[in-house]
């Protein structure tokens, strides 16, 4: 500890001006006196989420230490973080550090924080190259500093290669640097090939913890026995036992696909998210074909392979499916999928530091067949085939193309057989991402290409008025010259426009849909300060950060490492705009000031850069990031249909998604319009992620693409094949590997929470026996070391008994498919319709993608954006707006995805006057600070929504 930090803690929680109960400030004295814990320098002495007895005491009280025992992260019973319920008595809000409210919020912003330094530190594991350079650093210079990889170099083959320096320093200028390039290429102009279609997704795990079917090492051997296959444990089985939704009625719902007619009498029972609608959840699908597929042209090899429905586990034996036995669990033997593209699967090399020897990457890699940039690639192209797709106006080529439908409204053109398509995908939209298509993302595309074309209308209104005036934007080549708004050509003005909507949409996803996902106050401040900065708004949380910096990197005689480091308190100042001005002596994190002169220079390579920071390690999703988005429980089997121009409050017919999906999603989007479908999509609550609460719909999907076989697949059963085939550890090794503590048993998934009697207690019970069952239990052997990611709290190694007595029958929890786990995490902090496992892997990788984005960073200039943009992007439109009163406690603009509706379906606007947060069903009454309840907005009494 050095010294001192006892006094900058006593001074962040104020406690020398004391000014609350001083009884509750005494619990804070041991805490305090202990100043700040220090950074992990080992793996195995990581943080894990749980704090010391009297620091849970200072946070949270007497509940907060009597929840330290379970494996879930503490922050979630400190003070203020839930809702009302959670506040303790006295003052709260903003700069309240001293009360007990003050203390919970900063308390798990402080943990928050850590955890992402110590994923930032321990979880970059990249599959293309350069992971020996990130452990032994280059030229004298740490790994995690280094800035620029020959690995990220254009090769030869690519037509760019001499423009960006052939064999020499390789470096991106002039039209390279202009705009998002299609494929991704130039983003940082001095690692062209970073991030650009077909690079190869990376790893946020131990390269030796993947792919623990192949029994690789002595770990995965102790820890796996020979339980696991590709289909070991039978994922049809696990699919049919653990996730299906129990029917009240099955014949009302029709294995989802509801009653003739669209009538409203239909009815498939499924678990629902009082806090989230069904708009979050094509929006969280249209963004993952933004950043990641690992399809091409929605096709993968040709080879087919079995999907099971083979075996399962009995009383720990497995045992064959007899006819009967498949018959009752409705799977299906005959399932074929196509089996998943592999990059390289060649064995990699080793190479030894520090006296231990490590894989030079994971045993297989798998290309991102999408540019992993947050770029808006689904609406804009990511190859050649895909920008085939994208149709631009002719009458002003700026513009998407949108054509009229009989309703008059206007819509995105259908593909046409001259495009390059899969031909599942006929009678579809032509769009560059195409699969998995329905008429949620056709809602979504329709809506920004609406979003762009206004854009496009505003600033050609601009330059109506002002055609000589300054347009903000400039050609790199010719940095000194002025472009005026009447010589911004329609090409021009098209990629300004890709670069406007894709800020939106990460500003969306950052401050609108994540916030709302993960609904409490210390999420709000914490999102939020990735986007604006703790600077502006959130000074508490601010000081904390400071102090958690000079801690630890303060007295670094690395300045390299401190550097790095500082950079990922960046949550001070936002990371959006990152070193977007530049003032003497402050290259990175200045704040606009106008008063001061900004030397940021087009010219400067190091300004157009200096932004970004890859902490070491080139920019890739890892597969563990492709897995932890496989939510496909938030879809409903039906959506309930309402008509905005009737009663809003009536469900006027349910239509089955399967009646959505492909080419059927033209003509429901069309028929309803898209007004109707915000209305329903926007009403009605999503899935919650949980067990059995998977749609029915997907365990029954037709591929036409394939042939043979069923004709059909479990898309629910696939998802657990595909995570299989790309080697993500099963969900004990995961959590550790994250930093998260690991389960002992599968009855630590249940609720700590929960009164001992409850009925939700018992219903997770009955759960948990059944993943029991799926996945079985062993007699464990003690001598058997499993894991070298973690230890005992008393420093001894995990063995295969975790904790229990030797030679004991244990749960295989070790061998819990990850997508499962995530969905058995019954114990999750307030609001969160994601579990603790998902959110750590989002913690790190959702900064990355903002840190990595030189557009979101020192790019986000009017040099590429337009002043017009540059605005745009800041105020949410053409014009900031405030939202009336302070949702939960707060002042906050009216919020992104509202406004982009508001203004490209303007019908809407009387609906959304009262939403706050797009993504919360629009007819519910958030009540007071962070409430769940399920109740409806004065005006929506009627809403038989709230009937059920
Ligand atoms: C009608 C709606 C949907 C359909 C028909 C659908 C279908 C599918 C299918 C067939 C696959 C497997 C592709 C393969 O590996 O061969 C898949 C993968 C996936 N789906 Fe969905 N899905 C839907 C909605 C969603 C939603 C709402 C999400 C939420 C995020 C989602 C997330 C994913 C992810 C992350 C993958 C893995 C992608 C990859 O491997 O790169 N899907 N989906």
């Amino acid at each position: 500890m050095v010294r001192g930090s006892g006094i900058l803690a006593v001074a962040i929680l104020g406690l020398s001006a004391c000014s609350t109960r001083t009884a509750d400030l005494a619990d804070c004295t041991t805490y305090v006196a202990a100043g700040f814990r220090k950074i992990a320098d080992e793996r195995a002495q990581r943080f894990l989420g749980k704090v010391q007895e009297d620091t849970a005491q200072c946070r949270g009280g007497d509940r907060a230490v009597a929840f330290r025992s379970t494996p879930w992260v503490d922050w979630q019973n400190y003070w203020a973080v839930g809702d009302s319920n959670s506040k303790a008595a006295g003052p709260s809000g903003e700069h309240v550090h001293l009360s007990p409210n003050g203390r919970g919020v900063d308390g798990a912003l402080l943990d928050l924080e850590y955890q992402r330094i110590e994923l930032i530190k321990f979880n970059l594991f990249d599959n293309s190259g350069t992971f020996a350079q990130y452990l032994r650093g280059r030229d004298h210079i740490d790994g995690a500093a280094l800035k620029t990889w020959e690995e990220m170099r254009l090769p030869r083959n690519n037509p760019l290669y001499a423009a960006v320096g052939g064999n020499g320093t390789q470096l991106c200028r002039g039209e390279l640097i202009r705009a998002r390039m299609l494929t991704g290429i130039c983003n940082d102009i001095k690692n062209p090939l970073m991030g650009s279609t077909g690079q190869m997704f990376a790893r946020n795990v131990e390269f030796d913890t993947t792919f623990p079917e192949s029994g690789n090492n002595f770990l995965v051997k102790n820890r796996h026995g020979d339980r696991l296959g590709l289909l070991k444990p039978d994922p049809q089985v696990i699919s049919r036992k653990l996730l299906t939704r129990v029917q009240s009625d099955p014949a009302k719902c029709n294995d989802g696909r509801g009653l003739a007619g669209n009538s409203a009498k239909a009815n498939c029972d499924y678990k629902k998210a009082p806090f989230l609608n069904v708009l979050a959840a094509f929006w969280v699908q249209f963004m993952t074909h933004d950043w990641f597929s690992h399809l091409e042209e929605g096709s993968n090899g040709p080879e087919l392979i079995p999907m099971g429905c083979e075996t399962e586990i009995e009383a720990g034996v497995e045992k064959l499916l007899t006819p009967e036995r498949m018959k009752q669990l409705n799977c299906r033997p005959e399932d074929r999928i196509d089996k998943g593209l592999i990059g390289i699967e060649t064995q990699p090399s080793t190479f030894t530091y520090a006296g231990q020897e490590y894989l030079s990457r994971a045993p297989k890699a798998t290309q991102n067949k999408n540019t992993a940039w947050w770029d808006a690639s689904q609406l804009y192209g990511f190859d050649e085939d895909s920008r085939h797709r994208v149709k631009r106006d002719p009458g002003d080529p700026a513009k998407f193309l949108l054509v009229s439908s009989p309703s008059g409204e206007a819509y995105l053109p259908l593909l046409q057989s001259s495009d390059p398509m899969n031909p599942q995908w006929a009678g579809q939209e032509s769009v560059a991402f195409a699969d998995n298509w329905s008429v949620g993302l056709s809602f979504f595309h329709n809506v920004f290409a609406r979003e762009h074309n206004l854009f496009v209308d505003a600033f050609r209104e601009r330059a109506a008025q002002t055609p000589d005036a300054d347009s903000g934007l400039r050609n790199p080549a010719t940095p000194s010259r002025i472009i005026e708004y009447k010589d911004v050509t329609a090409d021009e003005l098209f990629e300004a426009a890709r670069l406007v909507v894709a800020a939106e949409i990460a500003k969306i996803h950052t401050t609108e849909w994540t916030p709302q996902l993960l609904y409490n106050e210390p999420l709000f401040l914490g999102l939020n300060a990735n986007w604006h900065g703790l600077l502006k708004d959130f000074p508490q949380a601010r000081e904390a950060l400071e102090k958690i910096v000079v801690q630890n990197f303060g007295p670094s005689r690395d300045v390299k490492e401190a550097t790095q480091w500082y950079s990922v308190f960046a949550s001070g100042s936002g990371i959006f705009g990152l070193g977007n001005h530049v003032y003497a002596d402050e290259p990175i994190f200045a704040a606009f000031d106008p008063a001061k002169e900004d030397l940021w220079d087009l010219s400067n390579p190091d300004h157009v850069n200096g932004g970004i920071n890859h902490f070491g390690s080139p920019f890739n999703f890892p597969e563990e990031f492709v897995s932890v988005y496989r939510l496909h429980s938030m879809l409903p089997d039906l959506i309930e249909l309402r008509d905005l121009n009737g009663d809003p409050n009536v469900i006027s017919g349910k239509i089955s998604l399967l009646e959505t999906v492909r080419g059927k999603a033209t003509g429901a989007l069309r028929k309803g319009g898209l007004a109707n479908w915000g209305l329903s999509m926007g009403r009605q609550r999503l899935g919650a992620l949980t067990l059995q609460n998977s749609p029915l719909f997907l365990q029954n999907l037709s591929m036409p693409r394939l042939p043979g076989g069923s004709g059909k697949v479990d898309v629910l059963a696939l998802d657990l094949v595909r995570d299989r085939e790309r080697g993500i550890p099963r969900f004990n090794e995961f959590r550790r590997q994250y930093g998260l503590k690991q389960l002992t048993s599968f009855d630590d998934f249940a609720d700590p929470h929960l009164p001992k009697d409850s009925a939700e207690l018992a219903e997770q019970r009955r759960l948990i026996g059944i993943v029991r069952e799926s996945y079985g239990q062993h007699r464990c052997d003690a001598a058997k070391v499993i894991t070298k990611a973690q230890t005992n709290d008393d420093g001894t190694l995990i063995n295969d008994c975790l904790g229990h007595t030797n030679g004991s029958m244990v749960d295989n929890i070790e061998d819990v498919d990850v997508v499962i786990g995530m969905l058995a995490e019954f114990a999750r902090p307030h609001g969160f319709a994601i579990s603790e496992t998902q959110f750590q892997v989002f913690i790190l990788n959702a900064s990355r993608r903002l840190f990595s984005d030189r557009f979101f960073t020192s790019s986000f200039r009017p040099e590429f954006y337009t002043q017009l943009g540059y605005e745009w992007v800041l105020n949410n439109g053409p014009e900031k707006m405030i939202e009336n009163g302070l949702p939960n406690g707060h002042q906050i603009e009216v919020m992104p995805l509202k406004r982009v509706l508001m203004r490209t379906i303007p019908e809407l606007r009387r609906e959304l006057a009262p939403v706050i947060d797009a993504f919360d069903p629009w007819a519910r009454d958030r009540g007071e600070y962070y409430s769940l309840e399920w109740k409806p907005r004065n005006g929506a009494e009627s809403d038989e929504a709230f009937t059920r």
